[in-house]
């Protein structure tokens, strides 16, 4: 079996628990885990070399696997590994689609790998989006038999939609099915969006390999990254096997490994409640993620759990060795009323032995970066009010523009007064010009990204005034990653590394505070966060960052749970209503914002839900009754 080909249990971490009908594998990060699929491919691919046959792989494309053709695509350029001998077979393809369309699979494969390496062309076999309505029937009928003519597939990668979809078999899709045409769900298609710049253009059909055709693979490796997947990924590894999650077909196959990185695999009963399926080594984090975890499940206070309640729940373990409830019950209520301080700076002359932050110095210089113009007064509006407020010297930097998020309507409003101000100006006319006769797949031309980019900056300054940095504090630090006019963003480059190290070299910051937020859907707040980190590390051994504290707070889209917390800022109703006003300033980004995703309330909504939720948790756990309150997780580094 290949499965033991690639030691994944010492590779990742690797424990059957009674709750898993899949064999997973997790890893801290998912380049470490590509890595290792990509080795499992690449032995294959030798091993049939060697027997003079050919190795039949099924392909996927999406996000999830473009880590893994970086490396196979690097092993052929560096290790001589040859794609001579394989026959490649797509899971997929939307339907109709041009093969020189950027958003098609035929576009994805031949970029990320095919024109990389030394496949044939012959040997590559795509669904292929323009046959005709006709003739589609036949097509995929034939599609399957060529598999079948090569002996069916040695090896399927697979990743998995939010709805349970392998290949594109979205809910209802039966065990046998063969390739087919097929209608996409709704959240297959809001989660495509972003790519098709607007869920309208997203197209309603797809071909897609059956599940029955998949799973006569003779291995299959499905990776999920993300903490966007982990209900999905619960549900199929644990669930009960049903059309309605299609890839919990997969716990009928057995060869297939489910690689997972953390984030995807936080739901499964292993890592989420430990204790209720084995026993467990009890660090202070894990005892209040179980004490949390146990005053929910029990509605009741911290204060308030019995010896009973834990025993009842898997705890006992931990109560032998914490003696009683009620010790330990103090104990974690203490912990977290710890977190709580209105002082996120540090409160100046005041006993910090039981405080998030050093009292000293008083005044601290303090950074706050926003992956976009508006994560700042979304994410930290109220913190950043304090922040402020208190005497500290705040300064703000905008890591990316943010242009591709400015619809055209509202470009083209700003070009026109431009042009009425000042009636010389060929630039706006030709802006005006674009957008009037851009179509759909347009990219931006360069004066376009830069109008919208003023916008955003703009509203930004807006913000910052009203919240009362002066502007010389303010850094807009246009990422060159950033700049690419499109959803799909380049990778860090030093360029990107130098500009945060300059920042943080020129103000020499005692805090940072920065966007921990690794769901965004188009991943540019993790690029974001990867930048600081790396700037952390060029810098680590400048005097002035030993007294750099770096505090994560979590983007629009997840908040930290509440075990995670390390320091809760709460917020009256007053405050409340001015990161409100503070959100409303990038008026471009409300009434509707280009990249909605699959949450259709407005930032300001969102935030304020979020805030006022997290508030409740506190509450719930038995401490004090906020308005809301904002949450961070400290940085080491
Ligand atoms: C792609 C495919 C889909 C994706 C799935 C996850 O060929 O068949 O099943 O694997 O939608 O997409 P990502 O990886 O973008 O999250």
């Amino acid at each position: 079996m290949i499965k033991e080909d690639i030691n994944f249990k010492e590779a990742g971490r690797f424990e059957e628990t009674r709750f898993e009908k899949i064999h997973n594998v997790i890893f801290d990060s998912s380049k470490e885990a590509s890595l290792l699929v990509a080795q499992e491919i690449a032995n294959l691919i030798q091993r049939k070399e060697e027997l003079n046959e050919p190795c039949v792989l099924g392909l996927a494309t999406g996000s999830s696997p473009i880590k893994v053709y970086e490396e196979l695509v690097r092993m052929h350029k560096e290790e001589g590994l040859s794609f001579k001998n394989v026959v490649t077979f797509n899971l997929d393809e939307y339907y109709p689609m041009d093969k020189d369309n950027i958003q098609s699979y035929f576009y994805f494969m031949h970029e990320h790998l095919f024109n990389h390496v030394d496949i044939k062309a012959e040997n590559i076999n795509i669904p292929d989006g323009k046959v005709s309505a006709e003739e589609l029937r036949q097509y995929c009928i034939d599609y399957d038999m060529k598999i079948n003519s090569y002996g069916g597939l040695d090896f399927q990668l697979l990743g998995i939609g939010r709805t349970g979809h392998i290949g594109f078999n979205e809910p209802g899709s039966h065990v046998n099915s063969a390739t087919r045409s097929i209608t996409l769900d709704h959240i297959t298609r809001v989660d495509a969006a972003p790519a098709f710049l607007g869920v309208d253009n997203v197209p309603r059909k797809a071909i897609t390999m059956g599940i029955g055709t998949v799973k006569n693979a003779k291995r299959i490796v499905l990776l999920a990254w993300g903490i966007s997947k982990a209900d999905i990924v619960k549900e199929t590894i644990e669930g009960e096997i049903s059309s309605q999650v299609p890839a919990t077909y997969l716990q009928e196959h057995n060869n297939t490994t489910f690689v997972l990185d953390t984030e995807a695999s936080s739901e499964l009963t292993r890592v989420k409640t430990p204790w209720l399926v084995k026993s467990c080594l009890w660090t202070d984090e894990l005892k209040l993620k179980a004490v949390v975890w146990l005053s929910g499940l029990t509605n009741k206070p911290i204060l308030k759990l019995t010896d009973k309640d834990y025993n009842d729940n898997g705890m006992s373990g931990l109560l032998a060795e914490e003696g009683t409830a009620y010790h330990l019950n103090i104990k974690m209520f203490n912990t977290l009323q710890h977190t709580i301080t209105g002082w996120p700076g540090g409160k100046p002359n005041a006993d910090d032995t039981y405080r998030p932050e050093r009292s000293e110095p008083a005044k601290k210089r303090i950074i706050i970066f926003s992956p976009h113009p508006d994560d700042d007064v979304i994410s930290m509006g109220g913190t950043f009010d304090r922040l402020v407020e208190q005497g500290h010297e705040v300064h703000i930097a905008y890591q990316t523009s943010g242009n591709i998020a400015v619809s055209n309507d509202e470009a083209l409003k700003f070009a026109e007064v431009s042009t009425v101000l000042n009636s010389a100006s060929t630039e706006s006319d030709s802006i005006i010009d674009f957008l009037k006769n851009k179509s759909k797949n347009d990219i931006d031309s360069v004066a376009v990204r830069k109008l919208k980019g003023l916008i955003r900056r703009s509203e930004s300054l807006g913000a910052t005034r009203y919240m009362g940095v002066p502007d010389e504090n303010v850094h807009f630090l246009d990422l060159p990653f950033y700049e690419t006019g499109t959803v799909k963003k380049g990778n860090l480059t030093d360029a990107d590394i130098d500009i945060m190290c300059n920042l943080i070299d020129k103000v020499k910051p005692h805090q940072i505070y920065a966007a921990g937020d690794l769901a965004d859907p188009h991943g540019t707040h993790k690029v974001c966060l990867d930048s600081l980190f790396e700037a952390l590390k060029r810098l680590k051994s400048n005097s002035y960052m030993d007294d750099c504290w770096v505090w994560l707070y979590r983007g629009a889209w997840h908040e930290w749970e509440t075990y995670e917390i390390e320091m809760a800022v709460p917020m009256s109703p007053d405050q409340v209503l001015k990161k409100r006003y503070a959100i409303f300033y990038h008026q471009s980004q409300k009434d509707g914002v280009m990249f909605q995703g699959d949450d259709s309330r407005e930032f300001w909504v969102r935030a304020e839900d979020r805030n006022r939720a997290t508030a409740k948790k506190y509450n719930d756990l038995g401490l004090a009754e906020y308005a809301a309150i904002e949450a961070f997780k400290r940085y080491h580094f």
